[in-house]
């Protein structure tokens, strides 16, 4: 027996799927995908959108089709997943180190167009030695940290480094990049404009002098996707690398609804031994709670009291939700999408009340 034979059949009815598993209402999705390409044509600026959300080169697909340049990887395992589906044009906004990982990266270099981002003079030395001895050509940015405090330099030590880049062999020197992580959930706009156009000010303020060195600046990237539309208006940012936008959570329904919920958690009613209280199959090994409990989306009037590893303790609060049975279906859209779609193996894509398509996720768990 093949590890698939258990998946549906398409045509099969959302109500017939067997759970716990991710469904993606596919029109929802691919109109996310279409309104941000959409905004960022009307801004002139490119999307680069990042893949630590959808973990899959099916996604990736539908956006490059819509228009993105590429797409962005938080880790290398995920990175090798996409060179290896074919997309050939990817940046890892993230810090690449030690002997093992750059030898990956420059083996996925010699067959793609890769991108990575360093903040340090000794880590510049390892990848120009590696690109060197491999004969390959590695794209390198500059990550400035733009006030989120995680990883990248200060904005007036990019030049230092920029100029390292820009004569180590094996290196090309593309530009900068710099994350708002700290304010992308800000839920009050103007707040989160005022505090994003610091953070561009910096990075935008590092590209110029930069520029003033005479050394091209091909790449600024930004963006979140509760800042897309205002890093996506700074002038000097080129290109945006948001990644929640296209299936959205319930931590960024909070933040504003540019675009709409396509995932939710499809779970089953497997104990039923008060009347106010069902238990269902899905627990922390199939939704994430890293940023609170999940919202339960039907029935309507119950909620997610508490998670253990295989299991969910749903309260039921009218008579109508106090109806449900063993064996009924329970909806619930995930708080954080990234951390639960990574528990998963396939999306269940869903038009229409049925499976359309069974989409896996090649890129869960890449996290090395
Ligand atoms: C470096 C970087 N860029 C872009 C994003 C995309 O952010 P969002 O999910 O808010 O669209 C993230 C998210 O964690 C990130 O870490």
């Amino acid at each position: 027996m093949q590890m698939t034979d258990y998946l549906p059949l398409p045509g099969t009815p959302i109500e017939d799927l067997d759970t716990p598993c991710i469904i993606v209402d596919l029109d929802v999705a691919e109109s996310n995908i279409a309104k941000l390409q959409a905004a960022a044509n009307d801004m002139g600026i490119d999307v680069r959108p990042h893949s630590k959300t959808s973990k899959s080169p099916y996604w990736v697909r539908k956006q490059i089709e819509a228009g993105a340049i590429g797409v962005c990887c938080a880790k290398l395992g995920e990175a090798e997943v996409m060179v290896e589906a074919g997309i050939l044009d990817v940046m890892i906004p993230n810090q690449v180190i030690g002997t093992s990982k750059i030898a990956r990266l420059i083996a996925i270099a010699k067959s793609a167009n890769i991108i990575v981002a360093v903040e340090d003079s000794g880590n510049i030395d390892d990848l120009s030695d590696a690109a060197k001895t491999a004969g390959v050509e590695l794209g390198v940015i500059v990550e400035v940290n733009v006030g989120m405090d995680r990883c990248g330099v200060d904005g007036h030590n990019a030049l230092d480094l920029a100029k390292q880049i820009e004569s180590a062999p094996g290196l090309r020197f593309d530009g900068l990049m710099g994350y708002e992580g700290h304010v992308v959930a800000e839920r009050d706009f103007e707040i989160r404009k005022t505090e994003v156009e610091k953070s561009m000010g910096i990075l935008t303020g590092a590209a110029q002098k930069i520029r003033d060195a005479e050394i091209e600046v091909r790449i600024v990237s930004a963006a979140g996707t509760g800042t897309y539309n205002i890093s996506g208006r700074y002038p000097g940012v080129t290109e945006l690398q948001c990644g929640s936008y296209i299936f959205m959570d319930g931590d960024y329904l909070e933040v504003f609804d540019d675009f709409e919920p396509a995932l939710s958690v499809l779970s089953t009613v497997i104990s039923r031994q008060k009347k106010d209280v069902a238990i269902v199959d899905m627990g922390l090994k199939s939704i994430s709670m890293d940023r609170g409990l999940a919202e339960v989306i039907s029935p309507s009037n119950a909620s997610i009291m508490k998670h253990s590893e295989e299991h969910t303790k749903i309260a039921l609060s009218d008579v109508d939700s106090q109806s449900l049975k063993i064996g009924d279906k329970v909806r619930s859209r995930p708080t954080h999408g990234d951390t639960t779609i990574n528990l998963h193996e396939h999306y269940f894509g869903v038009r229409n009340g049925k499976l359309e398509e069974v989409i896996e996720i090649p890129g869960r768990g890449k996290f090395r």
